[in-house]
């Protein structure tokens, strides 16, 4: 038997909405076809954007997107996705399968879509192959309301008023993709780019985002935040809002990756091994923003994060595209769990990516659509965004796996409470084959109404779309309320959500 204990009287912090954000490139069937069929497509669609996908991503509340890239981020340049579509720049998306990109998708798309989805804008900036000016011009264009030669395009292009861009990332992976730099030197390409990504109107700030770390490169991060923060004038604020980290989940590594759908149990605990190392990360690059800023003032930007198995059998290998098991669920509700819990630091996260790539939410095939294990996942936490995540603490949790060098605790949780005093309780049983009873102890709240909600299925289990509803959310009745608490048995291979009001 374990026993859940929550101080809900213990607020610990805010926990941002962006934590529960989302990543979409110009990769495989992400934007075209996934977001964006065209206005002519006989798939329903408003302005171009598949009604059904973003009726689902309202459903469960994106608060933020990040676009357009992604290693294509770095060769994308922004005034080919503007003007009439039938003479817009093509290009070779050199990084992702070599296909032709026709720019029909570009900044006004990607506005309207936010503005139908109601969710705010991440833009990815090009340091790696673009110019200073071209960076301070886009950001001209999208912002400025008055008289300017990028004010006047974007009004002559249709669009009067200028957008908000709330998170601008100035480049993506500079240690890779995104020009092969050494720290030293993106640090100083940094500081200069950013001089120039600004502020336009004076009640709207954009959140700056340096390009951080891949996995654990403590040096990228040491050596980018000492150049950001050499020399700064005695009452200067940083440079930077936010610093990136990116963490991809490979169960047999980065070349093997290892399939999505036909694994063994050995594999599902790997997988939830690496998924949990995230919070080691957490700590690795927190205790280095840490010394540069002691306050926490600079959030740490997860994002990119998620599986990565070898695509599915038969898909082209450079659109990155795999299904999305319980194991997928699993490892959403482990990594959301941690990211609740370090929202002092964490600020916003975005997993990759939305449609057709990686761990996606949603998948679809011409007219249809299917919601992923993880879609359930972010619809079950969604009453953790913005929210106050409160002191919880688990007794009794059991070392479970199969090898010794990567067992896992068979139970992972985390808790917050709304601004209206609904408690908010996320429990993940990390287990395959065995339940756990568990009794849950408030500090104070005396439950009144509580509600619950589960996924759960056989490891293995995904939704296809012959069959979309064999991983689903499902109301979770088997439990009893005490005097100030709960107890439930939770299932093997399950997430588990309540929601708890106080009398
Ligand atoms: O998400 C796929 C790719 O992974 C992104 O383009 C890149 O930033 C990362 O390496």
């Amino acid at each position: 038997m374990a026993k859940l204990y929550i101080n809900e009287k213990n607020e610990k912090g805010h926990i941002n909405a962006e934590i529960y954000g989302n990543f979409s490139e110009h990769l495989g069937r992400c934007i075209y076809e996934g977001l964006y069929v065209g206005e002519d497509s006989d798939i329903p669609n408003t302005n171009g954007m598949r009604n059904d996908v973003v009726a689902a991503l309202k459903e469960m509340k994106l608060p933020v997107l990040r676009w357009p890239g992604g290693c294509f981020a770095d060769e994308y340049h922004w005034m080919d996705g503007i003007g009439p579509k039938e003479s817009r720049k093509k290009m070779v998306n050199t990084h992702w399968g070599g296909v032709t990109e026709d720019n029909s998708f570009g900044t006004h798309e990607f506005f309207e879509l936010c503005d139908q989805i109601g969710c705010k804008t991440y833009i990815n900036g090009n340091v790696g192959s673009g110019t200073v000016q071209e960076m301070s011009e886009w950001i001209e264009y999208m912002t400025f309301d008055g008289v300017s030669p990028m004010s006047d395009l974007r009004k002559k292009n249709g669009r009067e008023k200028g957008w908000k861009v709330d998170y601008f990332g100035v480049g993506n992976e500079n240690w890779g993709c995104g020009g092969n730099m050494t720290p030293t030197y993106y640090g100083n390409l940094y500081r200069r780019y950013q001089t120039y990504v600004r502020n336009y109107k004076s009640d709207e700030h954009i959140y700056k985002i340096c390009c951080g770390a891949n996995v654990d490169d403590a040096y990228w991060t040491e050596e980018v935040l000492k150049t950001c923060f050499e020399n700064l004038k005695f009452d200067q604020e940083p440079l930077l809002n936010g610093f990136s980290l990116h963490y991809y989940v490979h169960p047999e590594g980065w070349k093997e990756k290892g399939s999505a759908t036909e694994f063994d149990e050995k594999a599902w605990y790997k997988t939830l091994y690496k998924a949990l190392y995230i919070e080691d990360l957490i700590h690795l690059h927190g205790n280095i923003m840490d010394k540069y800023d002691p306050e926490k003032k600079i959030g740490l930007i997860v994002d990119e994060w998620g599986t990565w198995f070898t695509c599915e059998p038969g898909t082209n290998p450079g659109f990155l595209y795999q299904q999305s098991t319980m194991r997928d669920a699993l490892v959403a509700g482990l990594s959301l769990n941690i990211f609740n819990k370090h929202c002092d630091r964490v600020k916003m996260a975005n997993i990759a990516q939305l449609i057709n790539v990686l761990q996606a939410v949603i998948l679809t095939d011409g007219p249809k659509m299917l919601l992923t294990p993880t879609y359930h996942i972010f619809h079950m936490y969604k009453y953790h965004q913005d929210a106050e995540l409160v002191e919880s603490h688990i007794e009794g949790v059991k070392t479970i796996g199969e090898e010794e060098d990567y067992m896992v605790p068979n139970l992972q949780e985390s808790v917050s409470v709304d601004k209206d005093g609904v408690i908010t309780i996320t429990i993940n049983n990390l287990s395959v084959t065995d339940s756990e009873p568990v009794d849950v102890t408030f500090m104070e709240c005396n439950p009144s109404e509580v509600t619950a909600a589960i996924v759960t299925n056989k490891m293995d289990a995904y939704n296809t779309f012959e069959k979309p509803d064999t991983v689903k959310e499902e109301a979770f009745t088997d439990f009893k309320v005490t005097e100030r608490g709960l107890s439930f048995v939770m299932p093997a291979c399950s997430v588990v959500q309540f929601r708890v009001k106080s009398a």
